[in-house]
């Protein structure tokens, strides 16, 4: 990576639609990857392969992962919270796989149904097969600073569940403030520790943009050295688990933030805004 590069992975398609209540044609989803194709991105997260009784928008996920063109030099990326969802996301010939749990109790309830030690015993073998298959493993953290169940999440407990992820395989780790509830301080609070421990190349930036400060906590992140984060087309996004939270950062925003202090994302603006218009098209709004 040259100096001042930094990486966006595309997470619109998985994060941005799961909470969109409107059904949305594979058809739609289909088009969107393939524009999203033309950006230049090396990870589009595409979809999930998760209970469609819990989030019944993304129930599609084979069928998308077998109609999307896979552009050369582009991971595509799906969430896998248990063996089920791995053998399914293995046979949609995924590149790269993502376990995610939660640095709080109620958090992780909410989202996957279990506790934190049970979450982690669900990803071990998932996690185990996928490297057996030659398929990379991310794993996303939620709720870093702030819980919606719980309130205010200590660093520790983040920094136990990324050594956890990490010992098990997972080659990155996505830090995700799920509510977009953090702030430069809060940030930092959690980088003081997490980024002190943990080599800043394997952290991601994940955050929503509830209160607009998706950018300046991008900012602090890259004072503590992490050069990699997720954003979303349009800035759609949020968790149907996390009430309130907005979508994630805008990737053309973040682009643009970025390239003004003088860094690099080697995305194609042009194309981004092609993709916006096709989002705009298919009548989704960012909430
Ligand atoms: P559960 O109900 O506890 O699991 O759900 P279960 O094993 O008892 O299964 C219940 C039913 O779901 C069964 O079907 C299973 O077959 C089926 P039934 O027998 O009742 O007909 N099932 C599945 N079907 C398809 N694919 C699967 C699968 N697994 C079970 N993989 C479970 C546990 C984790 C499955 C559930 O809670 C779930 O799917 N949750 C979805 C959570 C989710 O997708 N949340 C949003 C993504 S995370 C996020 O947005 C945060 C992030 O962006 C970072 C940030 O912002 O912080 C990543
Ligand atoms: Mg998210």
């Amino acid at each position: 990576m040259q100096d001042k590069q930094v990486e966006l992975y595309e997470v619109g398609p998985r994060d941005g639609l799961q909470n969109e209540p409107k059904k949305i044609a594979t058809t739609d989803k289909i088009a969107l990857v393939n524009s999203l194709n033309e950006v230049g991105f090396s990870l589009i997260e595409a979809t999930s392969f998760v209970s469609p009784k819990w989030v019944p928008q993304l129930g599609d996920a084979s069928a998308l992962m077998a109609g999307i063109e896979r552009k050369k030099g582009v991971r595509y990326a799906v969430l896998t919270p248990n063996m089920r969802g791995y053998e399914d996301a293995r046979n949609a010939q995924a590149d790269e796989i993502a376990v995610f749990g939660a640095a709080s109790e109620g958090f992780s309830q909410k989202n996957i149904n279990c506790t934190i030690e049970e979450s982690l015993e669900r990803f071990r073998p998932v996690v185990k097969a996928a490297l057996r298959d030659n398929i990379a493993a991310r794993g996303y953290i939620s709720v870093v600073t702030h819980c919606p169940y719980d309130g205010a999440v200590p660093a520790q407990a983040v920094l136990d569940m990324a050594e956890a992820m990490l010992d098990m395989g997972c080659y990155e780790i996505s830090l995700g403030d799920t509510t977009g509830h953090a702030t430069p301080e809060t940030v930092s609070a959690l980088l003081d520790v997490v980024a002190k421990k943990l080599p800043p190349k394997i952290l991601v930036g994940h955050f929503h943009d509830t209160r607009n400060r998706a950018v300046e906590n991008v900012m602090i992140c890259l004072e503590y050295g992490i050069r990699k984060f997720d954003a979303s087309v349009s800035g759609l996004g949020g968790c149907p688990f996390s009430p309130g939270a907005k979508g994630n950062v805008s990737t053309k925003l973040l682009h643009d933030k970025l390239t003004e202090k003088g860094w690099h994302t080697g995305l194609d603006r042009q194309a981004l805004e092609r993709s916006e218009a096709l989002v705009a098209q298919m009548g989704i709004t960012p909430r």
